[in-house]
């Protein structure tokens, strides 16, 4: 059965191409989108980010294709590797990173162009097909889910290349979990609390570290914050004032921040943020159009780690970045398992989005919202995590294993 799944989606992949590539509506990203990039902003501060306007070679359709012969990859939870798996893991960490920062300016795959395409991505510098004046925005809207995994996808087959290994996985940083918890006999998975920034990327002789991060991070034991109150969050203020939570207090809140924004508050527009299409404005304030998991906890963690952190125009220069953001569209695939008829969007505006990304080779790819939304088509998993410890947070005596 598996081995027909393959070909077919990609006959679906390439179908999906030849008869969408027409319609006008759903934000469409161009060699002409790049020629008319122009500075943009943030918070109505100046952001100057634009990547050479001339793309060079062909721009080549992506399509995902899945070997149903080979297992998956897994994302493991960063809390639970130790031993030589967690040395080997480091080390592979510390080599990619610093093979990444080596890369000249000229070459797209280097730390400093990934940032600058995320922040061309993120401060409206980018023009909507066909417009004069509306700009493009991948956060407060339905794109920041799936650009977000796109992004962290193509960084993650640079890191391979970079190491010469196609098993390569970017492990994640399961900041949501604050309870560890005994797994039952027999069940496999990650079941510590994850919350703490993970050591690799707090260790001062690594590649994977960086000293721009608030001084809260760098607290041995000290859970994060995904609790803050979000109207604190404007970079223009300074940083946010952070309250002295006790562990348990914190950690109490985190639990219930990640119920409300993956349950309680969390339905199938609510989860993925405001429509965006063509002849849309960008929308600039976060309780405006952003989802519920980009609120909590991806803002207030972006705010809490600070530094580079806080603001789309640098974040992605911190390597923390991508363990945090490879979680964060590990819970968009929890939330569609939760049930509650929680499901993707099915508006054709939404799934035939196209964006550009350079991929390992440099190569430029025209990708599609459609192709990012089966893990398995894209050949990964995450490992399982102790979820139970926010999802059962109303009964919240039991926050133990499923
Ligand atoms: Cu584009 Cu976490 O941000």
């Amino acid at each position: 059965m598996a081995s027909i799944v393959a070909p077919v989606l990609f006959i679906q992949c390439l179908l999906s191409i030849l008869l969408t590539t027409t319609l006008a509506a759903p934000i469409n990203i161009t060699r002409e989108t790049f020629r008319t990039c122009r500075p943009g902003n943030w918070f109505g501060n100046p952001a100057d980010c634009c990547p050479p306007k001339v793309i060079k070679g062909p721009i080549v359709d992506f399509c995902p294709q899945y070997d149903a012969t080979k297992p998956l990859r897994v994302r493991k939870a960063l809390q639970c590797l130790s031993g030589h798996e967690l040395k080997t893991y480091t080390r592979k960490l510390e080599k990619g990173y610093a093979l990444m920062r080596a890369l000249p300016d000229s070459d797209p795959r280097s730390l400093k162009r990934q940032n600058e395409i995320h922040c061309a991505y993120g401060t409206g510098s980018f023009i909507q097909d066909g417009s004069t004046n509306l700009t493009i925005d991948v956060h407060i809207n339905w794109h920041f889910l799936p650009w977000h995994r796109m992004f962290v996808y193509f960084h993650e087959k640079i890191l391979q290349k970079l190491l010469g290994d196609p098993e390569f996985s970017l492990h994640f940083w399961n900041f949501d979990n604050s309870v560890t918890a005994t797994p039952r006999h027999g069940s496999r998975g990650c079941y510590k609390a994850g919350h703490f920034v993970p050591p690799m990327y707090n260790d001062p002789s690594k590649a994977t570290f960086e000293a721009n991060r608030s001084f809260m991070t760098f607290e041995p034991n000290r859970p994060v914050d995904i609790a803050l109150d979000l109207s604190q969050l404007n970079p223009l203020l300074g940083p946010p004032i952070f309250p002295n939570n006790t562990v348990e207090e914190q950690t109490r809140m985190n639990r219930e921040i990640m119920h409300r924004s993956m349950i309680t508050l969390a339905n199938t527009t609510s989860f993925f943020g405001k429509a965006y299409r063509v002849g849309d404005a960008r929308i600039l304030i976060p309780s405006a159009g952003s989802g519920t998991i980009e609120l909590w906890p991806h803002n207030t963690l972006h705010a809490y780690i600070g530094g580079w952190m806080m603001q789309p125009t640098t974040a992605p220069i911190d390597p923390l970045f991508y363990p945090f953001h490879a979680n964060m569209e590990r819970l968009w695939s929890v939330w569609r398992k939760l049930g509650y008829g929680n499901d993707d969007p099915t508006d054709p505006d939404w799934l035939d989005a196209t964006f550009l990304f350079w991929d390992e080779n440099a190569v430029m790819r025209r990708v599609k919202v459609r192709d990012f939304v089966d893990l398995n088509a894209l050949g990964y998993t995450f490992e399982e995590v102790n979820d139970a410890s926010w999802i059962f947070f109303d009964n919240s005596t039991s926050p133990g294993a499923p």
